[in-house]
């Protein structure tokens, strides 16, 4: 009989996702303090930023409440990769960034420009809303950018919402970069003067975490855990029949965050006008579709049962010697 090895492949098909999650945990605790800079320059702090490989490297004068920075971000040669300060909200729409690109003979600059437009910003060479005492500078070395500038803390506050990118050009072209993972959450608000970041917490990407957390924990945690309750739990006498309240509880609850998590992502994606993140979309909606429609054949369950034809014991009680013979057949 078939049964048991579908189950026992259905459990397992979960854990490569669990071990990703696991591993997503934990941060590569990575060093900036060994970076050096050119031209003698030195920093008195720095951050090893959460994504797109890339560091930020300061010293706060309070006397006249500037900043010199360092922003130095992995990237291809012919890759851009950007950095700046977002003085209205936190995310990408209205910060003022520096944009080091580098043209066809290897020529590197650096673009000073207000990200007004989302979906389509002119990236035009302008001055920024707040001081830029010295004109900003980059290089291109080991496959990083850095970016030299220093910048006037807008409102004299320590305390700034920044924003970090980086994405591919095109013969000098600045391209957009990408709308997915890594690239969505260079986003940190972060006081020079502690030093402490803390990610970005506009509400749109609290939801987007929500949304992340939600799926993660229903379809990644709870649904395989009551999966494997079923599996190895209901094979000892004593664990009967709380393993199988165990299991139906971690459905049920698995079930409804992962719908909360998938209802949340289209709300999410329903409100990004004109942009689809299409195979990200695609797999929620299989993710979603496959766990409410999977049948399984379930001893407990009269005919074929899932999420939508909720287990009845209407073939009578539940026989625990019956499912054991059931399971040596
Ligand atoms: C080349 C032109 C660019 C285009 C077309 C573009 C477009 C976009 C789009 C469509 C999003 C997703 C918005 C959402 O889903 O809500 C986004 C996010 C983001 N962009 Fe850009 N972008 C460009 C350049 C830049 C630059 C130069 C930077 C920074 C130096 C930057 C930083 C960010 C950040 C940090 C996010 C994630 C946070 C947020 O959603 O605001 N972008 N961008
Ligand atoms: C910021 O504060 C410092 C020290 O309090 C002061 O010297 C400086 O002029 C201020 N800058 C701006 C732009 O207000
Ligand atoms: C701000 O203060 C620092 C340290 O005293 C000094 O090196 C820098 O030139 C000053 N910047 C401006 C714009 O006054
Ligand atoms: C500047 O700081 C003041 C006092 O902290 C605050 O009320 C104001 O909203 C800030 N302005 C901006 C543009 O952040």
């Amino acid at each position: 009989m078939a049964r048991p090895g579908h189950c026992r492949a259905a459990a397992s098909a979960w854990l490569p996702l669990l071990v990703l999650l696991l591993a997503a945990g934990s941060v590569t605790a990575q060093t900036c303090l060994s970076a050096t800079f050119t031209g003698g320059r030195t920093y008195l702090k720095c951050n090893q930023l959460p994504v797109l490989g890339a560091s930020l490297h300061w010293t706060y004068h309070a006397e006249n409440g500037t900043a010199d920075i360092a922003f130095r971000a992995q990237s291809g040669s012919s890759g851009w990769v950007g950095w700046g300060i977002n003085p209205t909200t936190q995310g990408m729409q209205g910060s003022n960034v520096f944009v080091a690109s580098q043209d066809a003979s290897g020529v590197v600059s650096v673009l000073t420009t207000i990200l007004e437009d989302k979906r389509a910003p002119t990236l035009t060479n302008v001055p920024l809303t707040f001081p830029v005492p010295v004109p900003a500078s980059a290089e291109y070395a080991d496959n990083a950018y850095t970016i030299y500038a220093t910048v006037g803390l807008p409102n004299n506050s320590t305390s700034q919402n920044t924003v970090w990118q980086a994405g591919q050009s095109s013969g000098g072209t600045i391209l957009p970069h990408p709308t997915t993972g890594q690239n969505m959450l260079g986003v940190q608000n972060l006081d020079f003067l502690s030093g402490t970041g803390t990610a970005g917490s506009n509400s749109r990407l609290h939801r987007r975490n929500l949304h992340g957390v939600l799926n993660a924990v229903g379809w990644g945690i709870l649904i395989p855990m009551g999966a494997m309750i079923a599996r190895y739990l209901r094979v000892f006498e004593a664990a009967d029949p709380a393993w199988f309240y165990a299991h139906i509880a971690c459905q049920i609850s698995g079930y409804a965050l992962g719908v909360g998590g998938w209802g949340l992502g289209l709300k999410l994606g329903s409100e990004s006008v004109g942009l689809t993140y299409q195979p990200h979309r695609n797999i929620g909606i299989a993710i979603f579709a496959l766990a409410t429609l999977q049948v399984r054949t379930h001893r407990k369950c009269s005919a074929p049962c899932n999420f939508l034809t909720v287990p009845t014991f209407s073939s009578g009680v539940r026989s625990v010697p019956a499912a054991r013979q059931e399971e040596q057949v």
